[in-house]
């Protein structure tokens, strides 16, 4: 299969337009890479393409792509579809951006499509797309040849759904298997904690996209002056999950959903040093992975 990093940022992207924290400034001055919000393209044949997640950067990350350019009749997409991990403003915004293309399918947990009841509505007058339930550990195939089956991750639920009285899985992790080469890749960019059972899962891939959202704990009060709401967030530190990793040495680990206060966006850091040094990797955006 062939993986395509369309975005590795997490919500806000880098730089972030209302933010002027470190990173977020050398980005802006051309001193590191920007980077699109959390996005992936995968395909088992090259000719039938699914969205992981769909970021409000998903026109230029489309865009940008040779892969997902149209054809060849005029109005012809090889995108087939969706798949949500959960329903976060930064991983579903983009569905309103694909408005309109007749018979995309959209696979999402029961929370998830409870929460975006509204947006489903609203693109239903559009185009006839397909919602489909996705159930925990239960193998679907998608268009191309690809098998997925999605891991229950976490109950944390987006903030607009505070009130939702929808109990359950609300974020889950996707496994991606290709019959054809045997590879397995595990997505799974909102990790709240290490969850019984996630080593076997990390074990048994080829490649591991994993939740890299902040460095350190409270990273975010330091950098910006508004702390308050990280340890809500559901995000796993790197400082806590790294050692986890560095169990799995066989593995091709790569950190995305990197928010813009990460130290590791810097190459030049200690902290993407540390990185280097246990083999796990930060790639760009618009990176291919082939599995
Ligand atoms: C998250 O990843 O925790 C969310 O995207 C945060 C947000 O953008 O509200
Ligand atoms: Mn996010
Ligand atoms: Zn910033």
């Amino acid at each position: 299969m062939r993986v395509v990093l369309l975005g590795t940022a997490a919500g806000g992207g880098v730089p972030q337009w209302d933010c002027a924290c470190g990173p977020c400034a050398k980005a802006r001055a051309g001193e590191l890479p920007a980077r699109t919000q959390d996005c992936l393209a995968v395909s088992g044949d090259g000719a039938n393409w699914w969205l992981l997640n769909a970021s409000p950067d998903i026109r230029a990350q489309i865009t940008t792509t040779p892969e997902l350019a149209p054809g060849p009749g005029p109005r012809d997409t090889p995108v087939r579809g969706v798949l949500l991990t959960d329903a976060e403003v930064d991983h579903a915004l983009g569905l309103l951006t694909l408005r309109g293309a007749p018979g995309l399918r959209v696979h999402a947990p029961a929370t998830v499509l409870h929460a975006l009841a509204g947006t489903r509505a609203a693109l239903d007058r559009y185009a006839e797309w397909t919602w489909r339930q996705v159930e925990p550990e239960q193998a679907f195939p998608l268009a191309g040849g690809l098998v997925v089956t999605a891991f229950p991750i976490s109950g944390k639920r987006p903030r607009y759904a505070a009130g939702s009285p929808v109990e359950g899985h609300w974020v889950v992790a996707y496994r991606l298997f290709d019959p054809r080469t045997g590879g397995i890749v595990l997505y799974a960019p909102c990790l709240a904690d290490w969850p019984p059972g996630f080593d076997d899962l990390v074990a048994e891939a080829d490649v591991v996209l994993l939740d890299g959202t902040f460095h350190a704990p409270a990273e975010m009060g330091a950098a910006t002056g508004r702390g308050g709401g990280q340890s809500a967030m559901g995000h796993l530190p790197i400082t806590r999950s790294l050692p986890e990793l560095r169990r799995h040495p066989r593995v091709r680990r790569v950190y995305t959903h990197l928010n813009n206060t990460n130290p590791v966006l810097d190459p030049a850091s200690a902290e993407h040093a540390e990185l280097r040094e246990a083999g796990v990797e930060v790639l760009p955006d618009g990176a291919c992975l082939d599995v």
